[in-house]
C-alpha cells in the first residue's frame, strides 16, 4: 500500500501513540555508572575533562553509591587510583587494595547494589601499559596471571561481576579457571570484548591517572577499521566463558553492537566512554546543544542498535530524567 493510503505519519500526530509504537524502551535496569576511588579522607578532586565527576576517597565513595541507586540506578563499575604503582600492577592484587577496600566498604553499607569491579592493570602500573612489559611491549601470558590474581581478589571482597578491560587474549578463560578452582562459579564475567584502541578514552585517562607513558594501546586494543576481527574477539570470550559481552566505545561502533547482538544469542553491553560524555558535557556548556536531549538520544540509540546494557557517566542524569 503507498500513499495516499497508506501515511505514516497517523502514528506521530498524538504522543501516547508515539509511546505506543515507541520500538526502543531505555530503563534504569540496563545502566551502569562508572565512579573512581582514591585513597584518603573526604577527598572528592574533579576530574576536569568530565564535568560531574570525581575521583572519591571510600567514605564518599560509599555516600555517591546510596545517591546512585536512589536514582534507580543498581550497578556501579569501579575503578582505582593506587597510592603507589609498580612494574606489573601488583600492588591491584590484594584484598587490600584500593578498589577491593572499597568493594568492602560499600557491601558493608548498601545491600541492594551490583559491584562490576574492572580489571585491569594501567591504573596500576608506572608505564601506563595494561600488563607487564618485556622488550618493550606487553607480555600477554604473563599479564594474564596477574588479571586472573586481581580478578580472585575482587570476588574475595564481594565483587558481583568481574569486568576485564585489559584485551589479553586468554584472559576470560584464565579468570574463570581461577574463580571456578576457589568456588567462585557463580560469579559472572562481562568481558571487554570488543574494545577498540580509541582516541575517546582520553578523559578517562586523566581520571584514572592511567595513561601510558610511552607508545600506545594499538598491539593489544582492535584497530578501528575491524568489525569481522570484534565477532572473532567476542567469539573466543564466550567460548572461554563470557557471560556478557562489551563493545566499546559505543557511539562510532554502533555497527558491531548491531552484529554482536544478531551474531550472538548472548547479552550485549557497550561502553559510552569518557570523550563520548564529555563531548556532550562540552557543547552543553557552550549552549551548542540540548544537552539532556542528546544524552537521551545517545543512549537510545546505543540500545537500539543491540546494546542490553550501557555503562556511562549519564547513568544517574539519565535515570533521574527517566523517572521524571
Ligand atoms: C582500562 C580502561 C580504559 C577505559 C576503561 N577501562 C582506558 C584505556 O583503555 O585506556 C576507558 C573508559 C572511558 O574512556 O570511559 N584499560
Amino acid at each position: 500500500m503507498t500513499f495516499p493510503v497508506t501515511r505514516l505519519r497517523r502514528l506521530r500526530y498524538n504522543g501516547i501513540i508515539r509511546d505506543m509504537v515507541s520500538e526502543t524502551q531505555l530503563s534504569r535496569n540496563d545502566l551502569i555508572m562508572p565512579l573512581f576511588a582514591i585513597y584518603g579522607k573526604n577527598v572528592k578532586n574533579p576530574i576536569k575533562s568530565m564535568p560531574g565527576n570525581y575521583q572519591l576517597s571510600i567514605d564518599l565513595l560509599v555516600e555517591e553509591c546510596k545517591k546512585v541507586v536512589d536514582a534507580g540506578v543498581k550497578s556501579v563499575l569501579l575503578f582505582g587510583i593506587p597510592e603507589k604503582k609498580d612494574e606489573s600492577g601488583l600492588i591491584a592484587c590484594s584484598t587490600d587494595s584500593i578498589v577491593q577496600r572499597a568493594i568492602t566498604a560499600i557491601k558493608k553499607e548498601i545491600k541492594d547494589i551490583n559491584i562490576i569491579a574492572d580489571v585491569c592493570n594501567c591504573e596500576y602500573t608506572t608505564h601506563g601499559h595494561c600488563g607487564t612489559i618485556i622488550d618493550n611491549d606487553v607480555h600477554n601470558d604473563l599479564t594474564v596471571e596477574t588479571l586472573a590474581k586481581q580478578s580472585l581478589t575482587f570476588a574475595q571482597v564481594g565483587a558481583d561481576i568481574i569486568a576485564p578491560s585489559d584485551m589479553m587474549d586468554g584472559r576470560v578463560g584464565a579468570i574463570r579457571s581461577i574463580l571456578d578452582e576457589n568456588k567462585f562459579e557463580k560469579i559472572p564475567i562481562m568481558s571487554y570484548s570488543a574494545k577498540y584502541a580509541s582516541g575517546f578514552y582520553g578523559p578517562f585517562r586523566e581520571a584514572a591517572e592511567s595513561a601510558p607513558k610511552f607508545g600506545n594501546r594499538n598491539t593489544y586494543q582492535m584497530n578501528p577499521s575491524n568489525s569481522d576481527e570484534a565477532m572473532r574477539e567476542i567469539e573466543l570470550d564466550i567460548a572461554e566463558g563470557a557471560d556478557i559481552v562489551m563493545v566499546k566505545p559505543a557511539l562510532s561502533y554502533l555497527d558491531v553492537i548491531y552484529r554482536a547482538k544478531h551474531e550472538f544469542n548472548i547479552p550485549v553491553a557497550a561502553y559510552n566512554v569518557s570523550g563520548e560524555f564529555s563531548m556532550v558535557k562540552a557543547t552543553a556548556q557552550k549552549d551548542w546543544i540540548d544537552g539532556a536531549r542528546v544524552m537521551m538520544e545517545i543512549l537510545t540509540s546505543i540500545k537500539r542498535a543491540g546494546s542490553d546494557i550501557i555503562i556511562t557517566y549519564h547513568a544517574v542524569e539519565a535515570a533521574n530524567l527517566l523517572n521524571k
